[in-house]
């Protein structure tokens, strides 16, 4: 998959920029706050919808403008695709070849991201939740299935949450409605926690030689930890697993007003010899490790959707040694589009500068500085 160009009116400190990528790899340097994570993080709303930094769509509207504007153009191996995003009142709108898309769903899959960021260790030693919001987003970049059936799983927890508030409160409900709720809930949870073990065991195929690559260690994986384990040979068996759960825990989801057990209290671990990384790793295995699930997911990319996704790298050279930084670039030279910023061209490798398209970056002003032919 190829970024072609991109076009930005008031994103972030960008007025307006009209630029092309490179199919191979691109570098993007400048001082500090000139705009490089801006640029990348346009690239990742384009394809995500959402920006991996910031929560509030209004903070991407560059200040005292009112709307925000990313359009870009990729081919994903076969198609070309126009891809536009307008935000305004904290409201986007989608657009696809110029036609209005209504649900995310549709959009979200089109052009797939794996970006690197110095932020990424959060991903290991944050919370529960930045890692199920991690792979979530990952498995619907995949499956446009997998977040259709995540948007119904939340919507009927916040539906069994607002009964359970009422019964918290002795206000009458309809119980035969709740229970009905509660079934529909565990069909959903059965898909997502049965999705969430395949991609995980699929990641895990990758995941250890590339750990062994790059950080010279064995025994790396990570564990998928759902809050209720289910049988995943089994739906019959699985279904009534978590009945019985939710049966049990009635009393205690009434006294709490909310749903306690299911797919959004689940968690994901990163082990080393069957040692907690959140919890015994050093800050370079930790490193490393986020650095394989994602070149991992760059596999799995590969395999299951016959295209390469595009490779966002914010400034994540300076962090690494010599040696970790060549065995990185081993895996992503080839073939696959990369977008790097750096502040220092001196913290990358000279051969790798030389078959690069090169830009510099100067207070939201986008200087192109050196070509490659297409045919390079
Ligand atoms: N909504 C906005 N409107 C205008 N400017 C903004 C907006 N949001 C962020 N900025 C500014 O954009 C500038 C560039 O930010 P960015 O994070 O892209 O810098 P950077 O080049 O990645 O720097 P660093 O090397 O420090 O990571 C900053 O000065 C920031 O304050
Ligand atoms: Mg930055």
């Amino acid at each position: 998959m190829i970024l072609k160009k991109i076009e930005l009116v008031n994103f972030r400190n960008y007025e307006s920029l009209k630029t092309r990528f490179y199919k191979g790899i691109n570098i993007i340097y400048g001082d500090n706050a000139q705009g490089k994570t801006n640029l990348l993080e346009s690239i990742y709303v384009l394809g995500i919808t959402k920006s991996h930094r910031s929560f509030i769509d209004n903070n991407l509207i560059k200040d005292s403008s009112k709307k925000a504007i990313i359009s870009g153009a990729i081919n994903n191996g076969s198609l070309d695709i126009d891809l536009n995003i307008e935000i305004e009142n904290n409201n986007k709108k989608l657009k696809i070849n110029g036609t209005n898309i209504k649900k995310v769903s549709d959009y979200i899959s089109n052009m797939n991201i794996i970006i690197f960021y110095p932020d990424d260790l959060e991903l290991l030693k944050g919370s529960p939740q930045i890692r199920r919001k991690y792979f979530n987003l990952q498995l619907s970049q995949l499956y446009s299935n997998y977040f259709i059936v995540l948007n119904d799983y939340n919507k009927l927890l916040r539906m069994r949450n607002e009964y359970l508030k009422k019964m918290n409160m002795n206000i009458n409900v309809d119980m035969n409605y709740f229970e009905i709720l509660t079934n529909y809930l565990i069909e959903k949870a059965i898909i997502l926690i049965k999705m969430r073990y395949k991609y995980i065991e699929k990641i895990n195929l990758y995941c250890e030689k590339i750990y062994q690559d790059i950080g010279n260690i064995n025994n790396f994986n990570i564990k998928y930890k759902p809050s209720i384990d289910i049988d995943i040979k089994d739906d019959q068996k699985s279904r009534s697993i978590l009945k019985k759960y939710y049966d049990n825990y009635l009393k205690y989801d009434i006294k709490m007003s909310c749903t306690n057990y299911g797919p959004h209290k689940d968690d994901f671990e990163f082990l080393l010899n069957q040692n907690n990384l959140k919890i015994f790793g050093s800050q370079g295995q930790q490193r490393i490790a986020i650095l394989c699930l994602k070149l991992s997911e760059i596999e799995i990319f590969k395999k299951y959707r016959q295209t390469t996704p595009i490779l966002l790298l914010d400034d994540v050279f300076s962090e690494l040694s010599d040696n970790k930084k060549n065995n990185l670039l081993k895996y992503i030279s080839k073939d696959i589009q990369t977008i790097i910023t750096t502040t220092e061209l001196n913290n990358l490798d000279k051969k790798l500068i030389k078959k690069s398209k090169l830009f510099k970056i100067e207070n939201g002003k986008l200087i192109k500085v050196k070509e490659v032919k297409e045919s390079e």
